[in-house]
């Protein structure tokens, strides 16, 4: 954490990186608790890339009404290859000096924070920063703002699959995102009964799930469900298909959830940490805190820097896996 003295009167607030169902909450959270202290708010359009290219606006407390509902993000957001340069960096602060923008609040994920404590450290433009991603991969909150949401919409999607699959006596493969995190893949792992998880973090082999399948079998097992990250290490969803074809001659089928997860109305669980972690960005701001995101833990608002929420390891919900195993006999 960071600590600065300046007189705040606007803040900037923009989105970053993948979208997730709650940054609009978040953004409204932002916005009205600001205007709610008489600070102006401004906000930055795509990120960091409309940051570089000055599409800056004024928001008032209307211009984020009836938005708590809808997934996506009226702020846009993208991912900048440019601001990873020091050389944008500096032309982005410069436009923000320029909108007489004070203080920021980014809403996004690991990569965004990266962004936003280079802009702290480089260009001393105090920000704050809100968990928006649905992987849940940050360290120092329990949530993230989208996680839920997303979650259940792929149990959503999985409990249909379970359906068929089990008309069929058929083995299917559900892939959900996580491209370097497996926290949706062990949440739903759990909560739809699958019989194996594969994850980014934890080594499952395809020898290993062959023979849960077909022990599971023999004892009376005629369909199974497999879920498994974008980014487990023996490969994506069809490459472990054919891999149980070859040793087992099953013909698993393949369903990948993909971007379907990013979006949809959030559930009241993502609203609501929305706004509590919105509010307490601009709050740490007005009190001159700042190089920290807001996290939930324990059903707390907890500050952490950022350094430590983008490189510590998460593993809390890993530790699903174990129990779903346990209880996939
Ligand atoms: O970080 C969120 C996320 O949805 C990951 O789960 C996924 O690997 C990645 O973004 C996909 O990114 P993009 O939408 O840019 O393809």
């Amino acid at each position: 954490m960071a600590t600065f003295q300046k007189n705040i009167k606007r803040i900037g607030v923009f989105t970053s990186g993948g979208d997730a169902p709650g940054m609009n909450a978040c953004v409204r959270a932002i916005v009205r608790t600001a205007r709610a202290r008489n600070i102006e708010v401004w906000g930055i359009e795509k990120g960091y890339a409309g940051m570089i290219e000055n599409h800056i606006r004024p928001l008032e407390a209307r211009d984020v009404a009836n938005i708590i509902q809808r997934g996506g993000t009226i702020l846009k957001t993208g991912r900048s290859a440019e601001f990873m340069k020091a050389e944008f960096r500096k032309i982005a602060a410069e436009n923000l000096v320029a909108n007489q923008i004070d203080a920021l609040v980014c809403v996004g994920g690991d990569g965004s924070f990266h962004g936003a404590m280079a802009l702290w450290r480089e260009q001393q433009i105090p920000i704050s920063g809100t968990p928006g991603t649905i992987d849940n991969d940050l360290f120092g909150t329990d949530l993230t703002i989208g996680f839920d949401t997303a979650v259940n919409t792929a149990l959503e999607a999985t409990d249909r699959i379970r359906d068929t699959a089990n008309s069929h006596d058929r083995l299917f493969i559900v892939e959900v995102m996580g491209r370097n995190s497996g926290h949706i893949a062990s949440y739903v792992g759990l909560s739809c009964g699958a019989e194996e998880v594969f994850t980014p973090e934890i080594n499952t082999t395809v020898d290993k799930a062959v023979e849960k399948i077909l022990s599971a079998e023999k004892k009376g097992k005629k369909s199974s469900i497999i879920i498994t990250a974008e980014g487990q290490k023996p490969g994506r969803a069809y490459d472990l298909a054919e891999a149980i074809r070859k040793k087992t001659g099953l013909d698993a089928k393949v369903c990948i959830l993909g971007h379907v997860q990013r979006g949809g109305s959030p559930t009241a669980t993502d609203r609501i940490i929305a706004a509590r972690m919105g509010s307490a960005a601009v709050d740490a701001l007005l009190a001159g805190r700042c190089d920290i995101m807001i996290g939930i833990e324990k059903n707390e608002i907890v500050e952490v820097p950022f350094e430590m929420a983008i490189q510590r390891d998460k593993k809390s919900s890993l530790n699903y896996v174990k129990l779903s195993n346990l209880l996939a006999i």
